[in-house]
């Protein structure tokens, strides 16, 4: 059974619609990571899923169970909120008791579960201290610390990590999905950050402007990208996208070979080099694509082991091997399927063509 089901969930905030259409299902002990842009409604959504927000329209069910109009306190719920909301007048113990305090539990139980999950996010020495004696960081611990005392049917957690600086926010990073394996916690983690959700989830959902564009593993998004924000979205530098007389063609920098060889199915970009950056594994070169593309910038990403020295304005050819390449329609910008791929006409060459 599914942990949670979301069915054509749309949200509008005076006629704007913010949440179009959504359907989801996630899996008990799934960890999902919700990534979009700023304002693309992945805090509306989670808020939906809460109940601290109705939906216009949709359903929603949890283990089973609709929960559509039930109570925020009957769904078996926590959330994390994007601003942490600890009660600034209660020490960070009590912070963290509280839901249980709340349902009743006897001291004794509230003690040791403190404790355990204190340990568990690394602020167990800090139990004594008010919310505003401790760092952003540390505050956002005792939040996630808060949502892990009881165990829910569904964790929310709304761009948790944001206030960590890059190292903490890869430590608790690597906590979060160690008690993911621990507790087998399900989760809906909000981030648009998508280094965290390549490495946090199970599964990614992809949102733009409320509309769910693609659900999938992170090699799945990767790899093959529904439609060409999917593809540039997701990757740094994101996918090359370049127009050729039939379609949209993509591909990923780190698949570029600057100026060959060619292999025994490659197609072969002409460009010319406009500069090149040195970023310490890689080696990115922007260049210029000339005809019988739309004069476009491409980038190839080049491991720096492997780095060519090529000169501003020299002419030369992105050799890519042809099953990297992705299509997209021009008109919906949708990926093609397959068949239609290879209806798509380019410049292949081959190791054995060249030597003709
Ligand atoms: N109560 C509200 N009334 C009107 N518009 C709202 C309300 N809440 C959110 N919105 C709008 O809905 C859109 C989605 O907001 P939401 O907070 O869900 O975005 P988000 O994806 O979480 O963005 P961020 O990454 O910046 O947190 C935004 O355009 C926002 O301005
Ligand atoms: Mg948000």
């Amino acid at each position: 059974m599914a942990a949670l089901e979301l069915t054509e969930i749309v949200k509008t905030f005076e006629e704007r619609s913010v949440v179009s259409d959504v359907s989801l299902s996630v899996s008990d002990g799934e960890f999902v990571a919700i990534l979009g842009p700023s304002g693309c409604g992945k805090s509306t959504l989670l808020r939906i899923i809460a109940g601290l927000e109705h939906a216009t329209s949709g359903r929603i069910s949890l283990g089973g169970r609709d929960t559509t109009w039930l109570h925020p306190k009957d769904r078996d719920i926590a959330m994390v909120f994007q601003n942490y909301a600890l009660y600034p007048h209660l020490s960070i113990f009590e912070n963290i008791a509280f839901p249980l305090r709340i349902a009743g539990a006897a001291k004794r139980e509230v003690g040791e579960a403190v404790q355990r999950v204190a340990a568990l996010v690394g602020i167990a020495h800090l139990l004594g201290r008010k919310p505003r004696q401790l760092s952003g960081g540390e505050r956002q611990r005792a939040a996630l610390a808060r949502a892990l005392i009881r165990k829910p049917a569904l964790f929310l957690l709304d761009e948790p990590l944001s206030n960590l600086d890059a190292k903490l926010r890869q430590s608790a990073r690597e906590e979060l999905k160690l008690l993911q394996k621990k507790t087998g916690l399900t989760a809906l983690y909000v981030t648009h950050d998508q280094v965290e959700a390549m490495g946090l989830g199970d599964r990614i959902v992809v949102m733009n402007a409320g509309v769910i564009r693609q659900v999938g593993t992170p090699e799945e998004i990767y790899r093959y990208p529904a439609d060409t924000f999917v593809a540039t979205f997701i990757g740094t530098p994101p996918m090359n996208i370049v127009e050729s007389p039939d379609a949209l063609v993509g591909f990923r920098p780190e698949t570029v070979q600057v100026g060959g060889p060619l292999g025994p199915d490659t197609t072969v970009f002409p460009v010319e080099i406009q500069r090149t950056e040195y970023l310490g594994n890689v080696q990115l070169i922007y260049a210029s694509i000339l005809g019988p593309f739309e004069p476009e910038r491409v980038i190839a990403a080049v491991p720096v082991k492997g780095a060519i020295a090529v000169a501003e304005g020299e002419r030369t050819e992105f050799v890519v091997p042809t099953e990297e390449l992705r299509f997209f329609d021009k008109g919906t910008r949708l990926a093609l399927t397959k068949a239609l791929s290879h209806s798509v006409s380019l410049p292949r060459r081959s190791s054995e063509a060249s030597h003709v």
